[in-house]
């Protein structure tokens, strides 16, 4: 590495949002990011199918080798401390001109009530690894993935704010996501690092995780089988397109107004969940099958974010209504699903 080496180390870098963040920060697409070094943490665990993470590596690399950009990837799991400290000793140098975009987490609700104590090790322990390692090397640049999730069931005070209540999560993955942002406050007031703690509100395009609702029900609607709903199909979700999370992300690395923001990132409309499946029904070019269930605990009725502190203080600028997503979103499943059912 030589002097004046910018690094950026992403964590769960082969993952869906973290796969797309690296390919950007690899493109350069943000002009007032350089990045010279990208580091990749990531356990690629079973949560869903690891053959897609390695699917996304192998793109990442090809990339990479395109442009002339190291990329050194470390299997690592983030609650392995002894197995961080000489990644941090090794890059810290470059990550000090760059820094930290931590994604990897155990990610969504459900799941999170089986496995509660897996939630916790790695969203909370592991996030204080990571920041504790940034903070003892001097890193001072750290972007945190958070989630709709931390505002709860709070249906009467949408559009969601940053300054409103979060201390009444509904789920275990939720309290996570609360936890490391308090955690982070912390480190900031302490040791003046500089985070930005990004509010992601669902995220969906090209390689979303095969547990999400679009994805999975493209892949049922597709196949002629029933898809579970859960609820009336009433409840709704402010969806966001992949790449203008990226943006917002790319923002957010690049921002340093103040020491410590929350922001949410989301599309700031909202589809309710009948709607969606019409989307889907209308781009797949099938009617779906419908398994009505009643709704999950943990579930909330309504996640839609005011994002207007991303654009005041990012100049977030979200482009891509579901209306333009979702037929992108297909037309990508349509394209890989050889590939995939190939491969799965
Ligand atoms: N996708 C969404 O709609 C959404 C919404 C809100 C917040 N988020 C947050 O954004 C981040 C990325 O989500 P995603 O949808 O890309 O999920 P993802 O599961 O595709 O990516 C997470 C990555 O982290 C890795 N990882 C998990 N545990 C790890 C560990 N212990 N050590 C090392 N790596 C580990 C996984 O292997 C995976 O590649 C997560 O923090 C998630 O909570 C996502």
């Amino acid at each position: 590495m030589t002097a004046g080496t910018r690094s950026y180390l992403v964590t769960g870098g082969v993952g869906f949002i973290g796969s797309h963040l690296c390919q950007a920060l690899l493109e350069g697409r943000d002009e007032r990011i350089t990045c010279n070094e990208l580091v990749i943490l990531d356990d690629f665990n079973d949560f869903y199918d690891p053959r897609i993470k390695e699917a996304h590596l192998k793109v990442l690399t090809e990339t990479a080798r395109s442009v002339g950009t190291p990329l050194h990837l470390y299997r690592v799991d983030i609650r392995d401390r002894a197995a961080l400290e000489p990644i941090f000793e090794r890059h810290a140098p470059g990550l000090r001109q760059g820094g930290i975009v931590h994604l990897a987490a155990r990610a969504g609700v459900r799941p999170s009530l089986s496995e509660p104590a897996l939630y916790l090790s790695t969203n909370v322990d592991g996030t204080f690894n990571l920041v504790d390692l940034a903070r003892r090397h001097d890193i001072q640049k750290f972007v945190f993935a958070s989630s709709s999730s931390v505002y709860g069931d709070n249906p009467d005070q949408v559009p969601f704010r940053e300054d409103q209540d979060v201390n009444h999560p509904i789920s275990p993955y939720a309290a996570t996501k609360i936890m490391g942002e308090n955690l982070l406050y912390s480190y900031v007031h302490l040791y003046q690092m500089q985070i930005v703690a990004l509010r992601f509100f669902t995220v969906y395009g090209p390689g979303q995780r095969p547990d999400l609702a679009i994805h999975k029900f493209t892949r049922l609607i597709s196949e002629g089988k029933t898809i579970p709903v859960f609820g009336d199909g009433s409840t709704r979700r402010d969806y966001t397109y992949i790449d203008d999370i990226i943006q917002g992300v790319l923002a957010a690395v690049h921002y340093d107004k103040t020491l410590f923001e929350v922001m949410n990132l989301g599309e700031s409309q909202t589809t309710s969940l009948s709607e969606l499946i019409s989307h889907l029904e209308e781009a797949v070019g099938k009617k779906a099958i419908i398994d009505r269930q009643p709704l999950q605990p943990g579930d909330v009725p309504i996640t839609y974010a005011c994002i207007d502190k991303a654009r005041n203080l990012l100049n977030y600028r979200p482009v891509v209504p579901v209306s333009q997503g979702i037929p992108r979103f297909v037309a990508w499943y349509k394209a890989h699903q050889n590939a995939l059912s190939a491969t799965l």
